[in-house]
């Protein structure tokens, strides 16, 4: 409200170190790193700052560490902490032996690896899983991916990724958990969780986790990779850093640097965020890893003349370990004997990289995660790939469905399946997974093919891309070769239903994947076109890995379900709700465009002078040509159920400061079958000093019900969801009014206001 009626509380962001139970130093491993420390030469202290990529699975440019046989040399001098992507417990063991056995002081290795929706057994890509809002699930999908990595020798992961982005042009979003800082926190919790456990590692089968990438990468300009990013103070408090602060408070190990700059700094030489924000201000105690290479990159950047300038600006900001950038070992430590860069930034890094090292018990037993039994066991079990099933399930969203054409009868029809990504066994895997085996996914046919009572064809009618792309290729997409339209057209005549499964191939999103028309890629459009003109009875399974704008389908399809990428069981899990067995609870984390045009387009955007509508005049603000709206808002998503909300309550009309504000409202099941539904909470506060968004997810539950079933679901507001950042980097809470919407979107369809703190 009024500037004069404001109450600062600082307990966002000073009480964060304070209170942060997750981040407490145990005096009896400082003691040890103390001793430790005492005897080694600045040459090791170096070493341990430096990570060496393996022999393969490379996921940068050129590695620089050298040849194996120069690594394995390095390793023996002591100058090699941590190596990544190395895997499997006899690799593995090969390395740490040489770190334990012949090097002077024996300190571990910790193996790194980039363990972002599973290991072998594949979840769904993260964008998908955040589609689940079920933070257990998501939970227990980060420990089955640490329990096989861990199985497999790996100590750390280089995840979860935590980027807030509101770009889907940007490849990296299916690495996240997409738009909204409050949903993208409490995924971020639920991922550490999952990784670390209890933070303890008494069982062999947790890692350190790794928050990335820090920070503003979701908010590089133009969604071009690798690019500058531009964030204001409001971006960067409000939306940007909420969930690595939950993630630091969560107890999470490290911390990677971003590619980007921000506001014409590399973050990897951003002291004031990894300095001041990060280890002052929250009190994390973890270290913090370079990007590939970023710590070099700095040079093409212009903003370090050479080598030797950007070891220094990386060391001072508080970079803590550099990943394959072969900038460290050479350059520091000259640097350090020669006065340049002081001592004590070494030894802070390297106290750092200890404590992990320490607190993941590899110094009481290096050999710890080393048990080939434990990795036949563990890598690809039957409890695993159920435990994804499930998850992939959950993350699948109903976005349409007119004259419920879902859930398919199981028996008595006619069913055509189109589309070669049916039938792939390697798109539905996703970017992101270099320990599973290619083509190791249950199909969206082989799935369907489970279901017999209904007669089931399968023609191809379009490859989608030329030639199948790896990891490290781009996706070239079919764009002359309409050979299979016709039989395709033929097949769709006689059927009663068209099940056709399109989007994008898995590995055109991730790193480098940035996109600048997000529509059906290559002749899908064309294709879907086609066959609608033949049968419009069409059920359109979305397969991708950003939102995509799809507002032709939107208006004609009569049924569409957004699978992503599902991972190892996405067959399974797509014929499960096509039929109705699994009735579709997931929602949008991010919102689906009408055109590429409306990007940036979000929930939480602010108002603007000019709301009015368009019957006054032509002077508001609105686009000529489409509606301002999105195409499927932040929080959407169907069920072959409905849901009636009513009875929304406030416990009080107005609260003093401090006080706990209860809201309430009845969710009834008005369908025919069991569902789920969650339940989303948005504030708005009215006037501030700073213009507040339109509105802001604040809590949210999901709630199954029986069909007929009414729950009265509760949720407690604190100053957490009542305040915000201002520009001076404080977390303030202003008295004023309130406005809490409740709803199954973040077009939620009930709302009441209460006073605060006047
Ligand atoms: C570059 C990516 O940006 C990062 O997310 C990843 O962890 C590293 N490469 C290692 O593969």
């Amino acid at each position: 409200m009024k500037f004069t009626q404001f109450f600062t509380i600082t307990m966002m962001m000073s009480l964060t170190t304070m209170i942060n139970a997750q981040q407490q130093l145990n005096p009896e491993t400082e003691k040890k790193i103390d001793i430790l420390m005492s005897k080694m030469t600045l040459e090791e202290k170096v070493g341990q700052m430096n990570q060496y990529n393996g022999f393969w699975d490379v996921t940068g440019p050129a590695p620089v560490g050298g040849t194996a046989e120069q690594k394995y040399e390095n390793i023996k001098k002591g100058l090699v902490g941590s190596m990544l992507t190395v895997r499997g417990v006899s690799e593995v063991k090969a390395v740490q032996k040489i770190a334990v056995e012949q090097t002077r002081l024996g300190i571990p290795l910790i193996i790194g690896f980039d363990v972002i929706h599973g290991y072998k057994t594949l979840s769904p890509i993260p964008l998908a899983e955040a589609a689940s809002w079920d933070l257990k699930a998501i939970e227990k999908s980060a420990q089955i991916a640490a329990s096989e990595a861990a199985a497999s020798g790996i100590n750390w992961t280089f995840g979860p990724m935590m980027d807030i982005s509101r770009d889907p042009r940007w490849g990296r979003v299916m690495e996240g958990a997409g738009e909204d800082p409050f949903l993208g926190s409490k995924i971020a919790i639920a991922r550490v969780k999952g990784f670390q456990g209890d933070n303890t590692f008494k069982s062999p089968l947790r890692i350190a986790a790794t928050a990335k990438h820090f920070a503003g990468y979701g908010f590089v300009d133009g969604a071009l990779e690798y690019n500058a990013a531009e964030i204001s103070t409001n971006t960067l408090y409000n939306q940007i850093l909420p969930p690595f602060n939950a993630a630091v408070d969560a107890g999470i190990k490290s911390v990677m640097t971003s590619f980007n700059t921000i506001n014409g700094i590399p973050a990897t030489a951003d002291r004031y965020l990894l300095r001041d924000v990060l280890k002052k201000k929250w009190g994390f105690l973890g270290f913090v890893i370079s990007d590939w290479a970023s710590i070099k990159e700095m040079i093409p950047w212009g903003f370090s003349k050479d080598e030797n300038e950007a070891a220094k600006s990386a060391v001072e900001a508080g970079t803590d370990m550099d990943m394959e950038g072969g900038i460290y070992v050479p350059y520091l430590i000259d640097l350090v004997k020669t006065g340049k860069v002081k001592q004590e930034h070494v030894d802070d890094a390297v106290r750092r990289i200890l404590r992990v090292k320490f607190e993941l018990g590899l110094f009481d037993d290096p050999y710890r995660f080393l048990d080939e039994k434990r990795e036949k066991e563990i890598i690809g079990s039957k409890a695993n790939r159920e435990a994804v099933l499930d998850i992939a399930k959950k993350s699948i969203v109903l976005l349409k469905n007119d004259q419920n054409i879902l859930p398919l009868k199981k028996s008595g029809q006619n069913i055509v399946v189109l589309g070669s990504l049916a039938e792939s066994k390697n798109s539905p895997l996703g970017s992101w997974r270099i320990a599973a085996d290619d083509d190791t996914a249950v199909s969206v046919l082989e799935g369907l093919q489970k279901y017999k009572g209904n007669s089931l064809k399968y023609v191809k009618g379009l490859e989608i891309t030329k030639v199948e792309p790896t990891f490290l290729t781009e996706v070239q997409y079919n764009m002359t070769d309409r050979s299979g339209f016709e039989e395709a057209k033929k097949a769709a005549k006689e059927a009663d239903i068209v099940v056709m499964v399109l989007g994008e191939h898995g590995f055109s999103s991730g790193e480098a994947r940035s996109r600048t028309n997000i529509d059906l890629p290559g002749l899908q459009q064309e294709f879907l076109e086609e066959i609608y003109k033949v049968n419009s009875n069409i059920v359109l399974v979305l397969t991708n890995g950003r939102p995509l704008s799809i507002s032709w389908a939107a208006e004609k399809i009569p049924g569409i379900l957004e699978c992503w990428q599902l991972g190892t069981e996405t067959g399974n899990a797509v014929a499960e709700v096509l039929y109705g067995d699994y009735n579709p609870s997931g929602k949008l984390p991010m919102t689906f465009p009408r055109n590429v045009g409306q990007i940036p387009i979000y929930y939480n955007h602010y108002s603007t002078g000019r709301f009015m509508d368009k019957d006054n005049n032509v002077f508001w603000s609105h686009y000529s040509d489409v509606d301002k709206t999105p195409l499927y808002p932040f929080g959407y998503g169907l069920s072959y159920t409905t849901f009636e909300y009513s009875n929304l309550k406030v416990n009080k009309k107005s609260f003093a400061k401090g006080e706990k504000i209860i809201v309430s409202v009845d969710l009834k099941n008005t369908g025919k079958v069991t569902g789920k539904e969650v339940v989303q909470l948005y504030l708005h506060d009215e006037f501030a000093s700073v213009v507040r968004p339109v509105k802001e997810l604040k809590g949210f539950e999901l709630a199954e019900l029986k069909a007929g079933e009414t729950k009265t679901i509760t949720f407690a507001l604190t100053d957490a969801e009542l305040g915000f950042y201002n520009h001076q980097h404080e977390f303030v809470v202003e008295a004023g009014t309130f406005k809490v919407m409740v709803g199954g979107s973040s077009n939620a369809g009930l709302s009441m206001k209460f006073e605060y703190g006047n």
